[in-house]
């Protein structure tokens, strides 16, 4: 199967793994599972086996196959296997020094730094990253299994971390919102685009081997068989503070009407999935629902932020065309593929009381540019906000808050601040990946020296 994009270029997706591109089922189960390789050849014998799982799962019209594997390795576990050192020094530099060292850039610091992760997150030990999704409970089993049976006898690959994953029964993430809605489509992909408003990526913003939005094919690793048809992939373990976002509402808020506005001015959805762009003043969960209106929308008739205001987590995240006017920045050079998964159970709503138990959010971005994708987006974006005149503001919902943080919504006819932002989002760790096409995973399970 390949699929050609308007520009003729055929995009080869019999090669490339479908965790890339593939949208995770709704409702959907699943398991994120780490390894360590000790011995090379047990690590080579484990790409060879899994090379016919993560081709087994293909997305297919049969849903028999609607669960699916994706492999990921890290730049130790590149190393483990034992790849040639010119192939290694022409990854990304943010890949090859991996997450954990970027922790300050990406502002993982005080509970979110890399010292007071969970381990083995962030550790030279994490060297294979699988990702298992399904549609339900036993499906997944089937193809947790074949990981097994992949894994038997190979005493020289360890299982080192497990996280599963589940929908909660809300369909909402755990601070209560819809989530994955805004996803950027990706030409010769074949995924339907969720907003007419936006031409659709090239195809080398996401999949290495294409030109992208430049018109240049991105820096690809090399060999051209290992780089081509990979992409890169930020896994990030995400532990929301439900119970403190709940206070810091009920506290800035008169009635629970006023509790919802402030959460949603603070998205830039209501919890249902409209955004405000369309239904700035109230929810509409038939909007929210409907994934024909639900990302149809742009934001340059709202300069001033009056709808959705600029600070906003989602116009932070995705500005689409509100940042053309000066044309200092393309938007599109910093959109990902964005794939988020709840883990733990839900804090029952109403409850204001931490409960002290861990639930948040399996992040997953995948993207053909390390830097000017996740990163570029986390720390000018998110973390800061001199690109929207507001160089104090961080993202009210997942910026590295501190207590002392604001967040300003534009109102007439006198605008409204929140402060003391606390945070709400810690890092309990994470890696960076990269997934490599079929092609490359037989290359690397047949390395010989
Ligand atoms: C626990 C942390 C996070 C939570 C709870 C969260 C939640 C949300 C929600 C509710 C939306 C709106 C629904 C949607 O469009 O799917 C959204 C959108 C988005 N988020 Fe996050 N998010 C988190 C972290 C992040 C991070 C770290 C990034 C990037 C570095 C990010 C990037 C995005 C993007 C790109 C969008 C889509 C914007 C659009 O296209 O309109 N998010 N997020």
């Amino acid at each position: 199967m390949s699929a050609t994009t308007s520009e003729g270029i055929r995009l080869e997706l019999d090669d490339i793994q479908s965790g890339a591109l593939h949208e995770r089922p709704s409702p959907y189960v699943g398991t994120y599972l780490l390894l360590r390789i000790d011995v090379r050849p047990a690590g080579r014998e484990l790409v060879r086996r899994l090379h016919s799982v993560v081709d087994s799962g293909r997305p297919s019209a049969d849903p028999a196959h609607d669960a699916w594997v994706t492999v990921g390795f890290t730049y130790q576990g590149l190393k483990a296997l034992g790849v040639p050192e010119d192939s290694l020094d022409s990854f990304a530099p943010e890949f090859r020094e991996g997450m954990a060292a970027r922790a300050a850039e990406l502002g993982d610091v005080g509970d979110s730094s890399p010292a007071n992760w969970e381990k083995p997150l962030g550790t030279s030990d994490v060297h294979v990253a699988l990702a298992a999704l399904s549609p339900d409970a036993l499906r997944l089993e089937g193809v947790v299994e074949k990981i097994r049976s992949a894994l038997d006898g190979l005493p020289g690959v360890g299982l080192i971390w497990r996280q599963d994953c589940y929908q909660l029964p809300t369909g909402r993430t755990s601070f209560g919102f819809k989530d994955g809605i805004g996803q950027p489509a990706v030409e010769g992909s074949g995924m339907p685009s969720s907003n007419p408003k936006e031409k659709p990526l090239k195809a080398g913003e996401i999949i290495l081997g294409y030109p992208d939005e430049t018109g240049e094919l991105p820096p690809m690793p090399t060999p051209e068989v290992l780089g081509r048809n990979g992409t890169y992939v930020v896994f990030r373990k995400l532990h929301t503070r439900v119970a403190a976002y709940r206070q810091y509402l009920r506290a800035k808020a008169a009635s629970r009407e006023e509790e919802a506005l402030l959460g949603a001015k603070m998205v830039g959805r209501w919890q249902s999935g409209a955004p405000l762009a369309l239904s700035p003043e109230r929810d509409d969960p038939e909007l929210g629902a409907d994934p024909q209106r639900n990302n149809n929308f742009l934001y340059a008739d709202d300069p001033r932020g009056f709808k959705c205001p600029a600070g906003a987590h989602a116009r932070r995240a995705n500005p689409r065309d509100s940042l053309d006017r000066d044309g200092s920045v393309d938007v599109r050079l910093h959109r990902m593929i964005r794939r988020g998964t709840s883990y733990g159970p839900l804090l029952p709503e109403g409850v204001l009381e931490d409960d002290g138990v861990d639930r948040g959010i399996i992040f997953v971005f995948a993207g053909a540019h390390l830097k000017r994708q996740f990163e570029f987006v986390k720390t000018q974006w998110l973390n800061d906000g001199i690109f929207i005149g507001a160089p104090l503001e961080k993202d009210p919902l997942v910026g590295p808050n501190d207590g002392s943080g604001s967040f300003t919504i534009p109102e007439r006819p006198i605008r409204r601040r929140l402060q003391s932002l606390p945070p709400f989002v810690v890092t309990r760790g994470g890696e960076y990946c990269f997934a490599p096409g079929l092609s490359a995973m037989r290359w690397l399970a047949e390395l010989e020296t």
